[in-house]
């Protein structure tokens, strides 16, 4: 990118650190159903990474956002290594990308320059892109051993117990000594209205879309609440095979895979020539809806398992297969009214209140217009017909007013200058495209922020939901996240519904949450910009909320996995006397505000970089970073002046070794790690810290 030509190598390593937390933690938020972001915005920061990785490959950095294919890990499942990758797809858009795509094939094949790729005899496979959640089964001698995400294409989660409980997955088959099958979880729109139509008469809030309820329901903690949703199950891959019959394509496969009793979907065509994947992709745009279930394109593969394997994959995706995205469909629809929700920061998000209307297969009645500009740009007033589409498939957004239908006299929307909840004045700082409630006492803003708190990606109290979070409030039971640690119980227990099991448990779970790392503290204050792995960096390196709230922001940004966006954000938090008094309420009700116990380990590290690249025999690479941080070194992603030492395992990647070369950098195998972890020396440079 022209911008960062020119700009010096410290400068680009530090703005590709601050992007890939940035983008780490807004698809955390994104995947947690709370995006801060506008997509575009989001993409725009995606794409910045991009450009300056292609720009720059000798940082490039293999835990880079932009490898990953998919969600992050989590922390309440074990993980699960996949013996093979579970890798994405490449998309194609329109027909003109998937014709791109298979003349790829053809030259890859070298079927020569003269061929027509329209009638070119390559042999594919047409499935149907269904829209849920991957997952892999693994059956040992017959028997179902485990079920896990596909989580970063590497590693996933392990969700056994829920998966057993999908009456369409065999628990036992007649099968080989292993047999992975691949597939996807997802649930039917009946059994999706259904579920609504229960949520609605229990006086719950709705579910957005059947593939959010899917994941959700997968990720149940409780697998009885996995069974109660209805979930069903297409396969459509072979993972890792030991023994049974010989193949030769993929059609063969899941012939194959139907014949051991697992459901496989009817709606799939092995064909020869491209003009009938064209007929194939053409007819499901037709008729997608036709089905009882929703899918979001079409999965082309080539056929042959010869060709497959020759033609290989890229670190993301096979390039023997391609997925065509069917275009978002757009309906239109009546704009009622336009409200304003007030989330945790205080920013006030205006959104639509749309005449229900389905869109690609579900029913949408809102849809977030993100701020004051966007309404503006877009130009819809209430009473508009608009257009409607899902952006993704997934998140429903209002294009613009059909004006042509606009009645006459309309007036234009005007943002509210008082906050819905508190009733104080909104403010729009200079330079921002948000408005804000500043009042850090608005009832609106503290329940979304004590849900959050204690969500399970930060405190995870349990119980501690929307309507409990919403009546303590309303009885003046807590006003802040700091009251949940002094509850005044006795009050409770007058309340109706709370019987003593129900508060023993709620007390039982506030005190778990008082044992949550600092890290986890740090997340639940929702700090912008600030995320687990930020939060993390922070929590080690201080070692204690009280020293982080004392640090400059220049002292925090100088911290490995924390740039100057996250440091700026943390050290205005923390300039707050509200935070300070936050913090106070914490200390009083025993919440731990120690980081790990990185002073129980000896700091020999401090001052040095490490970098590893490989894989180690001994350390996961999220252990050998821990194993250098908590000595209290650094660990950064790539390879510059200031790296100390460059620790190599297997597969290393070949940039970072050339690079060390390069800069006289000492290299180290596992042997000089492990040394090098004890001593703080770098073997075979004698007595002296390198860097
Ligand atoms: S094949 C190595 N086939 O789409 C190939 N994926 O956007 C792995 N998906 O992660 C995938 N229907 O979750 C394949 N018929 C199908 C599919 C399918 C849906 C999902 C799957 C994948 C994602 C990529």
């Amino acid at each position: 990118m022209a911008k960062n030509s020119g700009a010096a190598e410290s400068e680009i390593v530090e703005r590709l650190a601050e992007l890939r937390d940035l983008v780490r933690y807004h698809r955390d938020r994104y995947y947690n159903d709370e995006p801060e972001l506008p997509d575009a915005d989001f993409d725009a920061l995606f794409n910045e990474l991009l450009a300056l990785e292609a720009e720059h490959p000798d940082l490039a950095d293999p835990d880079s956002p932009t490898k990953e294919v998919g969600a992050p890990v989590s922390a309440t499942f074990a993980p699960v290594e996949h013996t093979v990758p579970m890798m994405s797809l490449d998309n194609a858009f329109d027909e003109n990308e998937l014709e791109g795509w298979a003349e790829r094939i053809a030259k890859g094949l070298e079927l020569g320059d003269e061929i027509d790729i329209a009638t070119a005899k390559i042999g594919y496979v047409c499935e149907l892109k269904i829209d849920g959640i991957a997952l892999s089964l693994r059956y040992e001698n017959g028997s179902l051993v485990q079920g896990a995400t596909r989580g970063n294409g590497r590693v996933g989660d392990d969700i056994t117990a829920n998966i057993r409980t999908i009456d369409e997955i065999p628990h036992e088959i007649d099968g080989p000594a292993v047999l992975e099958v691949r597939g996807e979880v997802y649930l039917p729109v009946a059994t999706f209205d259904k579920l609504n139509e229960s949520q609605e008469a229990a006086g719950l809030a709705r579910y957005a879309n059947p593939r959010n309820t899917a994941a959700g329901s997968l990720r149940q903690k409780d697998p009885s609440i996995t069974a109660s949703r209805g979930l069903a199950f297409w396969a459509y891959q072979l993972g890792q095979v030991e023994g049974g019959p010989e193949l030769t394509g993929h059609g063969a496969a899941l012939d194959w895979i139907g014949e051991l009793g697992f459901p496989v979907n009817p709606e799939r065509r092995v064909v020869e020539t491209f003009t009938e994947v064209l007929e194939f992709t053409r007819h499901w745009q037709e008729h997608r809806h036709d089905l009882p279930y929703e899918i979001d394109g079409a999965v082309i593969k080539v056929d042959s398992l010869a060709t497959q394997r020759s033609l290989g994959s890229t670190a993301r995706a096979p390039r023997w297969a391609m997925a065509y995205k069917l275009p978002p469909e757009e309906k239109t629809t009546t704009l009622i009214d336009i409200h304003v929700s007030i989330g945790r920061t205080g920013k006030a998000t205006p959104f639509a209140v749309l005449e229900p209307v389905v869109v690609a297969g579900s029913t949408v009645r809102m849809a977030t217009l993100h701020n004051a500009d966007q309404v503006a740009l877009k130009g819809v007033r209430p009473g508009d017909t608009v257009n409607v589409r899902k952006a993704g498939d997934v998140i429903p957004e209002v294009l613009g007013p059909v004006l042509s239908e606009r009645p006459a006299g309309l007036p234009e929307w005007v943002f509210p200058t008082n906050c819905p909840s508190c009733h104080e004045l909104l403010v729009r700082p200079e330079d921002e495209a948000h408005t804000f409630c500043v009042n850090p006492t608005c009832p609106a803003r503290q329940q979304t922020q004590i849900e959050y708190f204690a969500s399970r990606g930060a405190m995870d109290i349990d119980g501690m939901g929307e309507s409990r979070v919403a009546l303590f409030i309303e009885q003046g039971l807590i006003a802040d996240v700091g009251d949940l640690f002094s509850i005044d119980w006795e009050r409770v227990g007058e309340l109706e519904g709370f019987g003593q099991t129900s508060i023993d448990n709620l007390q039982a779970a506030i005190a778990a949450a008082t044992q949550r790392p600092l890290a986890s503290l740090l997340v639940g204050l929702g700090i912008r910009h600030l995320g687990p792995s930020g939060a993390e960096s922070l929590a080690s390196a201080f070692g204690h909320l009280d020293a982080i709230m004392e640090a400059p922001a220049e002292e925090m940004a100088a911290i490995d996995g924390v740039g100057p966006v996250i440091a700026a954000s943390v050290a205005s938090y923390f300039a707050s006397p509200k935070a300070h008094e936050l913090v106070e309420k914490f200390r009083a009700g025993g919440v731990n505000l120690e980081g790990p116990e990185r002073s129980e380990l000896p700091q020999v590290l401090e001052g040095l970089s490490i970098v590893v690249t490989g894989s180690l025999e001994g350390y996961s690479r999220d252990g050998a970073a821990e194993a250098i941080k908590s000595r209290g070194g650094k660990n950064p992603g790539s390879v510059s002046k200031k790296t100390s030492a460059v620790v190599v395992g297997s597969d290393p990647g070949a940039s970072k070794l050339t690079k060390a070369e390069d800069l006289g950098i000492p290299v180290l195998d596992e042997a000089g790690f492990v040394e090098l972890l004890e001593t703080g020396t770098v073997p075979g440079i004698a007595d002296e810290k390198t860097g």
